[in-house]
């Protein structure tokens, strides 16, 4: 299982060098915990865990000294980012685009770093064919074959305690997969959406490779039960 964690803009220097004690003390087994923070306390986290490692949230297209603001890939490799989250439906709530997206993505795998790609529908009546255009929109620009990783995230349960039934999710993993494949990739895919410490064993029996988590990577002895548990 993979589990990671989106602290969205959370948390703050204190809260960040806490937890390189948490998970140094944390013996995991069989999963991968990738800790994503902003991108200013990326030089705080510094685990000696070898089933913990670095994500980043965003990532910069254009990557040359005209980009005012921007984070290219080649500094997030400095502070040893292994993976990005990509497309999230807060970054596509604020204008990001498909295009930017599948930029975005290409930019992450042409410097090894493992691209997280957010997708999922607005609304929970919605039964258009949102998730797959996401999908192939997404890998646009990419070599088959590269390695990404989809989290199924429906706009809807995010943040909500709304979570889909597994077979709600189960279908749209199969959508995923299928397009996906089609392609020429086969991502991991995760679920992202109200996980929490209490419905996380029942979400588990969803076919999916792990999940991503919002709030509740807030509260750190929450989390870690849910890595231990999973
Ligand atoms: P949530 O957020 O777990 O707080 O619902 C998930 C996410 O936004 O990635």
């Amino acid at each position: 299982m993979l589990v990671v964690a989106n602290f969205k803009m959370n948390g703050n220097k204190n809260f960040f060098l806490k937890l390189n004690e948490t998970y140094e003390k944390l013996k995991i087994k069989g999963t991968n915990v990738v800790l994503c923070p902003p991108f200013v306390y990326l030089s705080n986290l510094n685990i000696k865990n070898k089933n913990v490692c670095l994500g980043a949230q965003d990532i910069s297209i254009v990557g040359n000294n005209k980009s005012t603001g921007q984070i290219g890939a080649y500094m997030l490799k400095e502070f040893n980012v292994k993976y990005c989250i990509i497309g999230h439906s807060e970054r596509r709530a604020i204008g990001e685009t498909g295009e930017m997206i599948a930029k975005k993505v290409k930019s992450a795998c042409e410097n090894k770093i493992i691209p997280i790609i957010c997708v999922g529908e607005a609304t929970k009546q919605d039964k258009s064919s949102a998730v797959k255009n996401q999908v192939k929109s997404a890998l646009k620009y990419l070599q088959p074959g590269s390695k990404i990783i989809f989290a199924y995230e429906p706009v809807w349960a995010i943040g909500s305690g709304q979570v889909p039934t597994i077979k709600h999710i189960n279908n749209k993993i199969k959508t995923i997969k299928a397009e996906a494949n089609a392609l020429g990739f086969s991502p991991k895919i995760l679920y992202g959406g109200s996980v929490n410490d209490n419905n996380f064993l029942q979400l588990k029996t969803a076919e999916i490779d792990g999940f991503l988590v919002g709030g509740l990577s807030l509260d750190t002895n929450k989390f870690c039960k849910l890595i231990m548990g999973v």
